[in-house]
C-alpha cells in the first residue's frame, strides 16, 4: 500500500508496541466506510495483530455492519448471547446490576478468558477474528486485556525448536477448558455441539504468508504425547509468546473498539471488576477454512 493510500481521507496507522498493536485513527464507525478506508484497515490488522479505534459511539447493528466486511460471522452460543444473534455479550453482572459470583454460570465465559488463549480455537475451523467493544468500562477497576502475537513467538525461536514443533498437532477441547472453571455448568447438550478437535501447533498467518505458533488455552494435550507432557510443552510456549516485553496490554476507555487476529494473536482478560459493571460487546468473524 502506498504513502498515499495511507493517508486517505486522514486515517493514520500508529504503533502501540513495537511487536504488536496499532492504534487507528480518523474513522468514525458509525457511518460506512469506504472501500479505502477500509483496506487501510484490513491492511493495518494484517500488520499489527491487534487494533485499536478510540470512540466508537456504535451499537449493535454498526458492529456486526463493520465486522462482516471481514467475513461471516460466528452466532453465539452457550451462556453469552446479547439480543443480536451475532453479539456475544461479556457482561460481569447480572439483570439487576450486581457483580456475578465466582463459579456462576454466567460467568464462566469470563472465567475462561482469564487464561490467555485464541478464540475459538475448540472450532473445526477457528474464528479469524474478533471485534469487542467497550460498552462499560470500570473506572477503577481496569479490567485490561493483555495481547501477545504468536507470530513473533515463532519468528524468536530456535531454529531446531522450530524443527522440533513443526508437524506436532494439539487437541483443542471447550470442555477442558471450561472445567477447569466449573464442570458441568454448561449442559450436555450444547458441549456436544463442541467435540474435541485437532489443529497443528504451527500454522501459516495467510494475508501475510508468516509463520505462527497456534497455542491456546484450549489445548487439551497434544497428539501422541503423555498428557501432562504435552501440557507443560503448551504452557511453555504460551509463557514465550507472552513474556513481559512482548505484551501489549490494553487499559479500555469507553467506547473503545479493539480487534484482534486469532489465527495469530493471544490474549487474555487480566482481571475481573469484582464491584463494578464492565459491558463488552464481541462480534467475532469466523475463520476462511481448517487451520491446515
Ligand atoms: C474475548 C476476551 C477478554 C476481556 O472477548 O474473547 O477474551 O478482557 N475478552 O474481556
Ligand atoms: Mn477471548
Amino acid at each position: 500500500m502506498s504513502m498515499a493510500a495511507l493517508a486517505h481521507e486522514g486515517i493514520t496507522v500508529s504503533k502501540l508496541h513495537p511487536h504488536v498493536g496499532a492504534e487507528i485513527i480518523g474513522v468514525d464507525l458509525r457511518h460506512p466506510l469506504d472501500e479505502m478506508s477500509f483496506e487501510i484497515i484490513r491492511e493495518a490488522w494484517n500488520q499489527h495483530t491487534v487494533l485499536v479505534l478510540r470512540d466508537q459511539r456504535i451499537d449493535d447493528e454498526q458492529q456486526v455492519e463493520f465486522a462482516s466486511r471481514f467475513g461471516t460471522l460466528e452466532e453465539t452460543t452457550f451462556t453469552v448471547a446479547a439480543d443480536n444473534p451475532y453479539i456475544y455479550k461479556l457482561s460481569n453482572v447480572d439483570d439487576e446490576g450486581n457483580v456475578l459470583p465466582v463459579g456462576s454460570k454466567k460467568r464462566l465465559f469470563l472465567d475462561v478468558n482469564a487464561r490467555w488463549h485464541t478464540d475459538s480455537s475448540f472450532r473445526p475451523i477457528p474464528a479469524l477474528g474478533s471485534i469487542l467493544s467497550a460498552r462499560k468500562v470500570p473506572a477503577k477497576e481496569h479490567g485490561d486485556t493483555a495481547f501477545a502475537s504468536m507470530r513473533v513467538g515463532w519468528e524468536t525461536l530456535p531454529d531446531e525448536r522450530k524443527r522440533a514443533l513443526e508437524g506436532l498437532v494439539a487437541v483443542h477441547d471447550y470442555s477442558y477448558s471450561v472445567g477447569l472453571f466449573g464442570d458441568k455448568l454448561i449442559p450436555k447438550s450444547e458441549m456436544d455441539s463442541v467435540p474435541p478437535v485437532r489443529h497443528p501447533l504451527v500454522r501459516t498467518h495467510p494475508p501475510t504468508g508468516l509463520g505462527s505458533l497456534f497455542v491456546s488455552g484450549h489445548i487439551e494435550r497434544i497428539d501422541g504425547m503423555p498428557v501432562e507432557e504435552g501440557r507443560a510443552l503448551v504452557a511453555e510456549l504460551i509463557e514465550w509468546c507472552t513474556r513481559p516485553e512482548y505484551v501489549y496490554r490494553h487499559r479500555w476507555r469507553q467506547h473503545d473498539l479493539v480487534m484482534w487476529d486469532n489465527r495469530c494473536a493471544l490474549h487474555r482478560a487480566t482481571a475481573i471488576p469484582a464491584t463494578e459493571p464492565r459491558l463488552m460487546h464481541r462480534a467475532t468473524i469466523a475463520g476462511e477454512g481448517p487451520v491446515a
